[in-house]
C-alpha cells in the first residue's frame, strides 16, 4: 500500500512556555508519500522544496531515521518502506519545519501498520528526530504537529504531555523574515541560569496563558504572553523585532512573540482581517529594509 500523510506547521514556546507550550496552525507545512517496498529497509527516493538543502541519506534525514527508530522498536525491520518528502514551508523558519516532516513520516508508518501505536505514543519517536536536528529532543514542536491544537509539556522526565483547550475566535499571523537562525545556535545563545525573581515572572505568565486557554479569555492570554528569560536574547537575531511588535500591537494584535526559536514572528488577534492586515504591514517594512519574507495567517 501507499499513503499520502499532511503534517502542519507549529508555534513553540507560545512566548512564555519555552519547551513546554506549543500549538499548530492549518498552514503551511509538508507532505510525505510512503509506500511499502519489498524490501526491509527505508529509504528516501525523492525531496522537493528544500533547495537542495536536507540529507537523501535515510540515517541522516530526521523523517527517515525516525521511522527507521519507530520500525526497530516495535520489532519489524523486516518491512521496507521508501518516503518522498514535499517540503512545502521553509526550512530554519522557526515554525517547526524539521517536526512537520518527521511528524508526516510518523504519521505514516503508523497508519500503514493501522495504528499500531497511539499518537501520543509517537511523540518520543517525533523527538528523536528533532534531537537529530538540533542537538536536543524538545517535544514543543512534535507534540502539537502530532495531536493538534494547544499542547503542554508537563514534563520531559517521564513524559508528560497534557492536551490543552483551544480558544474560540483566535487568528494567528505569521511573518518569517528570511533571515538565518540556526535552532542548534538559538538555543546555545540563552543562559542556563536564571534568576528567581525573573522566574516567578515566567511562571506566572504561563499559568496565567493556560487559566486564559481554559477560561476563553483572550485579553488574559494576551497579557500572560510575555518572556522575560529568552526573548531578550535571542531577538538580537532578528531584525527590527522591537519596531514589530510596536507595529502588530498598535495594529490590534492581542500579543506578538518569536515563534520557536525564531527567526519567525506571530501575532494572535480576534479576527482574520487583523492578522492579515499586521501580516501584510510587517511584510512592507521587512521589504524596505531589504528582507525577504513570507507570511501565513490561519486559525488556531
Ligand atoms: N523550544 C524550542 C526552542 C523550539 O525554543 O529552542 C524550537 O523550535
Amino acid at each position: 500500500g501507499s499513503i499520502k500523510v499532511f503534517a502542519p506547521a507549529t508555534v513553540a514556546n507560545v512566548v512564555c512556555g519555552f519547551d513546554v507550550l506549543g500549538f499548530a496552525v492549518n498552514a503551511p507545512g509538508d507532505e510525505v508519500v510512503m509506500r511499502i517496498t519489498g524490501k526491509p529497509g527505508v529509504t528516501i527516493s525523492k525531496i522537493t522544496g528544500d533547495n537542495g538543502k536536507l540529507p537523501l541519506s535515510a540515517d541522516k534525514n530526521t523523517v527517515s531515521a525516525s521511522v527507521q527508530h519507530y520500525l526497530k522498536h516495535i520489532n519489524r525491520t523486516d518491512i521496507g518502506v521508501d518516503i518522498e518528502l514535499h517540503k512545502k514551508m521553509p526550512i530554519g523558519s522557526g515554525l517547526g519545519s524539521s517536526s512537520a516532516s518527521t511528524v508526516a513520516g510518523l504519521f505514516a508508518i503508523n497508519s500503514l501498520l493501522d495504528n499500531y501505536l497511539t499518537p501520543m505514543e509517537l511523540v518520543p519517536f517525533a523527538m528523536k528526530g528533532e534531537e537529530l536536528a538540533c542537538g536536543y529532543g524538545h517535544a514543543d514542536n512534535v507534540a502539537p504537529a502530532i495531536l493538534g491544537g494547544f499542547v503542554l509539556i508537563r514534563s520531559y522526565e517521564p513524559l508528560d504531555i497534557i492536551k490543552l483547550p483551544v480558544p474560540e475566535g483566535l487568528y494567528c499571523a505569521i511573518v518569517f523574515p528570511d533571515v538565518d537562525v540556526p535552532t542548534r545556535d538559538a538555543r546555545q545563545m540563552i543562559r542556563s541560569k536564571v534568576l528567581l525573581k525573573d522566574a516567578v515572572v515566567q511562571w506566572g505568565n504561563v499559568a496565567g496563558l493556560v487559566s486564559g486557554l481554559f477560561m476563553n479569555d483572550i485579553d488574559l492570554i494576551g497579557r500572560s504572553m510575555k518572556d522575560v528569560l529568552v526573548e531578550p536574547t535571542r531577538s538580537i537575531l532578528i531584525p527590527d523585532f522591537y519596531k514589530m511588535r510596536e507595529m502588530a500591537m498598535e495594529m490590534g494584535a492581542v500579543s506578538f512573540g518569536i515563534s520557536g526559536s525564531g527567526p519567525s514572528v506571530f501575532a494572535f488577534t480576534r479576527d482574520e482581517q487583523t492578522a492579515a492586515t499586521i501580516t501584510q504591514k510587517i511584510q512592507q517594512h521587512l521589504t524596505g529594509l531589504n528582507i525577504a519574507s513570507y507570511t501565513y495567517v490561519s486559525a488556531v
